[in-house]
């Protein structure tokens, strides 16, 4: 029988999170909504540092949404300057980490020099494994449903697959994420409960925590205390089961 104080299984693996907050913890201080994005990247930096001690194996940020583009061009702009100077600057150390960074979503609309610091990234980290970070940028997960779909009718008009062949199975090898495990737990930040587009098909059978706060204040110690709720809840379950 399990004993209560004892967690069932380890914590998750595979952590995915929508990075929600940073314009409101700009504005919050009278400075423009690039101010709360840049300290959002500092977030980023930490939280994939503490993957290890955690326990995370994959980690998954929302970085870009197929929505976005909705905004200001000015808030664009900036987004897309900062990923490039992210890359820019973190390659060498997320080299040395052990981290393996890859990025999802469709680059067809990203800059040709922001395209090929991710592929160079990509390819720079191939051979690592501790920790693999996935980047969605320009992503969201209607059109990355459809895009495999196009993708799969390609290989049935080609006959190189039959509609017979096709299930959840076949249709996960076509998405972006095809390297990837399901996520085990959907992290989202800034008190909003929405999972907006947001590796829908992946997270079936995810565990979600909305948490209050803003994505720039939430540090190492947010993260532990979040993945350590996640321990709780199974622990519930396993002993109500048992
Ligand atoms: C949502 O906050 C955040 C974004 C759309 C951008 C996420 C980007 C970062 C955290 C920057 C760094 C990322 C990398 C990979 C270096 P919001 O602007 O919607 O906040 P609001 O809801 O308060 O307006």
């Amino acid at each position: 029988m399990p004993q209560i104080d004892q967690p069932l299984h380890d914590g998750p693996k595979h952590v995915a999170v929508i990075m929600d907050g940073n314009g409101r913890w700009a504005q919050k201080r009278g400075r423009p909504r690039l101010f709360g994005h840049h300290a959002g990247a500092r977030r980023v930096r930490e939280i994939v540092r503490a993957c290890p001690d955690e326990g995370v194996k994959y980690l998954t940020i929302f970085a870009f949404s197929t929505e976005n583009w909705k905004r200001t061009q000015t808030e664009v702009a900036g987004l897309m300057a900062l990923f490039r100077r992210y890359i820019q600057r973190e390659a060498m150390a997320l080299l040395d980490e052990g981290v393996r960074v890859r990025f999802i979503g469709d680059r067809i609309k990203l800059d040709d020099k922001l395209v090929s610091l991710m592929d160079n990234l990509e390819l720079l980290t191939s051979n690592n494994d501790k920790v693999h970070l996935t980047i969605a940028l320009n992503y969201g997960s209607r059109d990355e449903v459809t895009r495999a779909a196009q993708r799969l009718a390609v290989e049935i008009e080609q006959g190189r697959l039959s509609h017979k062949d096709v299930d959840a199975e076949t249709l996960s090898r076509f998405l972006d994420t095809r390297f990837l495990p399901d996520p085990d737990l959907v992290i989202r930040t800034s008190g909003e409960a929405r999972i907006s587009n947001f590796l829908l098909w992946q997270s079936a059978y995810a565990e979600y925590e909305f948490i209050d706060t803003l994505w720039p204040d939430f540090t190492k110690d947010v993260f532990a205390k979040v993945l350590a709720g996640y321990g709780k809840r199974e622990r519930r379950f396993g002993a109500v089961i048992a």
